[in-house]
């Protein structure tokens, strides 16, 4: 049973149940508490939590769907036989429909009867319950009643069958997990428990049900295949892989395999390579690819020979594949940038014959080696005294030397202003710098209010003249677009919003949303501006940052952008001035 009619016959069977079949969401969630869609619930926790109704939205409190899915937590894993970074995941969901009865019966009858897997392949577990919620008892109940004896109905603790939320709070609950030959392939959580943000957990009256299962390694299953690798889902890519290089360790092939099918399918939604949030992981999986194609001899052109293969493979179901030279672009961009800088840091570790926190953080900062990658590509015995803390203590350090490199110019010379992003001489100027510092921000605020959240910034530099704020984004702004965004920052000049600074704990900041870069080390305070209060109608920014700002965002007057340009692949640069 090939990958094509497991996908049909899955959603077949729910579709013939009721259920209403939505299409897969971007990877890219709509979904602040994710940077990448993990799961099929994602698009749908809003109908979970009733604050959406799913009868209007889709005809039914019943849907199936398969979905594109991506999880960093395994990337350590991959390239032994079942763990993937991107892969597909086949649910069913009930929002206040039916509930554990109905979804574990479903579940056996579409695994043996429809997939014909025998019973006696099949292990179930079920929640066991501690001090925060009961043992799941009626799921033991219905297993048992099905035919299951006790001894396949193994419990489990919270790690294992209690899911969610996502975020820190949310709709969340036991799960019974089916095992097939001792591998997991199926959860079905049942929410019946709404996390709230002080940890209780509180009962929902309209308990819902979600069920993930992977179709790789069901595919593997019911192929015979010995590992999610050998499927017809990812036979065509790491025949390839092998054509172009021939002789490949297995490990290598499956983590290549792995890497360019997420990396494709991450630029096919639209997830640009750069320092922070999905960004970093598209680039943290280009430079691992990039590294072995140096470290391996990989000479083939691997990325435009990939995307082909996946296009062939997969277009049919995600048309965003079509784009390949979209697609090719991004991937290409990046390896010029890289290729070259990787190689030398390549090259540089041959150099030493010990590598301590301190080598690998000078690794990581000249030559963009991730510290995982340094881990990986040095010989054991020159790495037999890293440490992953010593590493960050590195980084650590390097950041103070950096903030208080800026204190001391602004603080210590009065009138000199020099924090790196921002430049001014005299006191004049660093009136207007900070001017236009506070602008930046709102000007940030309003390029995602209107393009989207995916909008992220890429870099600014501010003098007394401007501000360059540069960000992520693939295409030219329409001029009704700067228009709309330089309206929008003068109207929350004209509100006179404050704009305030707080220290808190870097955990906290995080949860609040407030933009920053991902992967950045910050101190474990940080200081946050806001602009706006909830008195003046709500917050509507908030950014890790060192400052300086005004007060109140009347002190800006107004704001003119004068050029909106390129400055590289996906890359935009607005320039606005103080008016
Ligand atoms: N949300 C659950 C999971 O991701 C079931 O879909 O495993």
């Amino acid at each position: 049973m090939d990958s094509f009619e497991i996908r049909k016959k899955f959603l077949d069977f729910f579709s013939e149940r009721g259920h209403t079949i939505v299409p897969s969401s971007s990877l890219i969630p709509d979904d602040p508490s994710v940077l990448l869609t993990t799961a099929g619930m994602q698009q749908f926790k809003k109908y979970f939590t009733g604050e959406l109704d799913a009868m209007k939205d889709f005809g039914s409190q019943k849907i199936v769907s398969i979905q594109k899915c991506f999880r960093t937590s395994d990337i350590e894993e991959v390239g032994d036989k079942t763990h993937l970074t991107f892969f597909e995941m086949l649910g069913n969901f009930s929002f206040d429909d039916y509930f554990k009865k109905e979804a574990i019966k479903y579940a056996w009858e579409l695994i043996t009867e429809i997939l014909n897997i025998s019973t006696e392949r099949i292990t179930v577990s079920i929640f066991k319950g501690d001090k925060q919620t009961p043992h799941d008892g009626e799921s033991y109940k219905i297993w048992h009643e099905i035919g299951l004896p006790e001894n396949k109905i193994i419990t489990g603790n919270r790690t294992d069958n209690f899911w969610g939320p996502t975020g820190d709070e949310g709709p969340c609950g036991p799960t019974t997990e089916i095992y097939i030959d001792n591998i997991e392939v199926w959860n079905l959580v049942f929410n019946e428990y709404y996390k709230e943000k002080s940890g209780k957990f509180a009962k929902v009256d309209n308990p819902g049900v979600d069920t993930g299962m992977g179709l790789e390694r069901l595919a593997a299953i019911l192929q015979g295949a010995d590992d999610v690798f050998e499927t017809d889902i990812f036979h065509p890519l790491t025949s390839k892989i092998n054509d172009l290089t021939p002789g490949l360790d297995q490990r290598i092939i499956r983590i290549l395999a792995d890497h360019l099918r997420a990396c494709i399918f991450l630029a096919g939604n639209e997830v640009l390579p750069s320092n922070k949030e999905s960004g970093y992981i598209l680039r943290r999986l280009l430079r691992r690819i990039l590294a072995y194609k140096i470290k391996y001899d990989i000479h083939a052109d691997i990325f435009p020979e990939s995307i082909k293969v996946i296009k062939d493979k997969f277009g049919k179901i995600y048309p965003e594949l079509k784009e390949t030279e979209k697609i090719l672009k991004i991937l290409e961009d990046e390896r010029l940038k890289f290729q070259e800088t990787v190689g030398r840091g390549i090259k540089e570790i041959d150099k030493y014959s010990a590598i301590t926190g301190k080598e690998a953080f000078y690794l990581y900062e000249t030559f963009g080696l991730p510290f995982e990658l340094i881990m990986e590509l040095s010989p054991a015995k020159i790495i037999k005294n890293l440490k992953k803390e010593d590493f960050d203590k590195e980084f650590e350090k390097h950041q103070k030397i950096s903030r208080a490199g800026a204190e001391k110019k602004f603080g210590g010379h009065g009138l000199t202003l020099d924090t790196g992003e921002l430049k001014a001489g005299s006191e004049k100027e660093v009136k207007k710098a900070i001017q236009l510092h506070t602008a930046t921000h709102l000007l940030h605020w309003a390029l995602r209010e209107v393009l989207g959240k995916e909008v992220q910034q890429m870099g600014s530099d501010i003098n007394p003249e401007r501000t360059r704020f540069d960000f992520s984004f693939d295409r030219k702004m329409t001029p009704e677009e700067i228009k709309k965004v330089e309206d929008l920052v003068n109207q929350k000049i004209k509100e006179n919003l404050p704009v305030y600074s707080k220290e808190i704990p870097k955990e906290e900041a995080e949860k609040t949303g407030a933009l920053h870069f991902f992967k950045q080390k910050y101190p474990d305070i940080v200081r946050v501006y806001f602009i706006g209060s909830e008195a003046s109608g709500g917050i509507i920014s908030s950014e890790f940052c060192a400052g300086p700002h005004v007060n109140y965002t009347s002190q800006i007057r107004g704001v003119k952008i004068l050029k909106e340009e390129s400055v590289g692949a996906g890359i935009r640069r607005i320039r606005a001035k103080i008016e």
